[in-house]
């Protein structure tokens, strides 16, 4: 038997899934929108918290982002708990994903640098989220992504502001493919998986997918096969699991079942299947959310369910 003494050294160097949470909802009444988030945080000290701060497709223009005190208040509450690590922002395509790696240098290159602007101004910034990253090699993408990776990790005013020159670098291709001209850079995560349980819309969604995943839009049916399916079928035939420490997967449509024969529901006990199916695969993030990241007290994936299922599925 294992002295006790040894388990804090364990758990410490035990490589743990962290939460990869898209924070895509407004920080109103100065960031009390934001409480739920926070309650998690504390109730589940063991837990990094990678958060991913968007006040417009980026940190925001002149009176958004930093300069709105409500987002600033918000920020500041958010990055003053020990177990979050704040991450800024940017994409890669003007065409919503048609086309990646065509935001013109000067531009994408600004937007991190107004990024670095807000540790001065009390909110500390660890890193940057990459979306709309590249699934290919197409339109020269992998140096556009090794120029960016390289200007995180060398540009004066980016390094002197998030304090490192090893940012937390996270892409966000939103699904499986030619990822490993990608990994080689070796950020800390690419979301190799990206989707929902696949169902029609919530009764009042207005008839919008308010999770995202239509029906009709061919998305994988997350674990429609048993715990853990889709990472053994779609994501680790693709991306290998060698990469699966750098792998994230987020499900953002956790409600009703997953397919019309499905024999699993959304319910909180399925939610603790399924990412203890995760992080028994060594995925280096995760996140469920019950429709969007917009909202996070809907159950059954409220933020306090998910992040507490992480927490047990990491301590087991
Ligand atoms: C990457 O950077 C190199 C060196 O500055 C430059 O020549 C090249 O055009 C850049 N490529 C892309 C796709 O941004
Ligand atoms: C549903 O049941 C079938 C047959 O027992 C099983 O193979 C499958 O893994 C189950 N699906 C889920 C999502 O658990």
């Amino acid at each position: 038997m294992m002295k006790p003494i040894l388990l804090p050294i364990l758990a410490a160097t035990a490589a743990a899934t962290d939460l990869l949470l898209p924070l895509y909802q407004y920080p109103a009444n100065n960031g009390g929108a934001w409480s739920p988030i926070e309650q998690a945080m504390t109730a589940n000290p063991s837990l990094t918290f990678k958060v991913i701060i968007n006040p417009n497709n980026g940190p925001g223009g002149p009176g958004q982002g930093i300069d709105d005190p409500q987002y600033a208040a918000g920020t500041k509450a958010l990055a003053s708990h020990p177990n979050a690590q704040l991450i800024g922002y940017v994409h890669t395509s003007t065409d919503w994903g048609a086309t990646r790696c065509n935001v013109p240098w000067p531009s994408i290159t600004a937007d991190i640098k107004r990024w670095a602007t807000w540790p001065a101004r009390g909110v500390a910034i660890k890193g940057i989220f990459i979306d709309e990253a590249p699934v290919n090699t197409a339109n020269d993408c992998v140096a556009y992504m090794r120029n960016l990776t390289t200007f995180l990790r060398t540009d004066p005013d980016v390094v002197r502001a998030f304090g490192t020159n090893k940012p937390i670098i996270v892409f966000n291709p939103g699904g499986v493919g030619a990822l490993q001209p990608y990994y080689d850079l070796q950020p800390d995560l690419i979301v190799a998986l990206e989707t929902c349980f696949v169902v029609p819309a919530r009764a009042g969604g207005g008839g919008t997918y308010d999770d995202q995943c239509s029906p009709a839009g061919g998305y994988e049916r997350y674990d429609h096969d048993g715990v853990g399916s889709s990472l053994d079928n779609v994501v680790f035939p693709s991306v290998g699991r060698a990469n699966a420490a750098r792998t994230a997967v987020l499900v953002h449509g956790f409600h009703d079942f997953n397919g019309p024969a499905a024999n699993m529901s959304a319910t909180v006990g399925v939610l603790g299947q399924l990412i203890r199916g995760v992080v028994q695969r060594k995925i280096g993030a995760t996140f469920f959310n019950t429709a969007g990241y917009h909202t996070f007290t809907d159950g059954p994936a409220s933020i306090g369910a998910a992040a507490s299922a992480l927490r047990a599925a990491n301590g087991a």
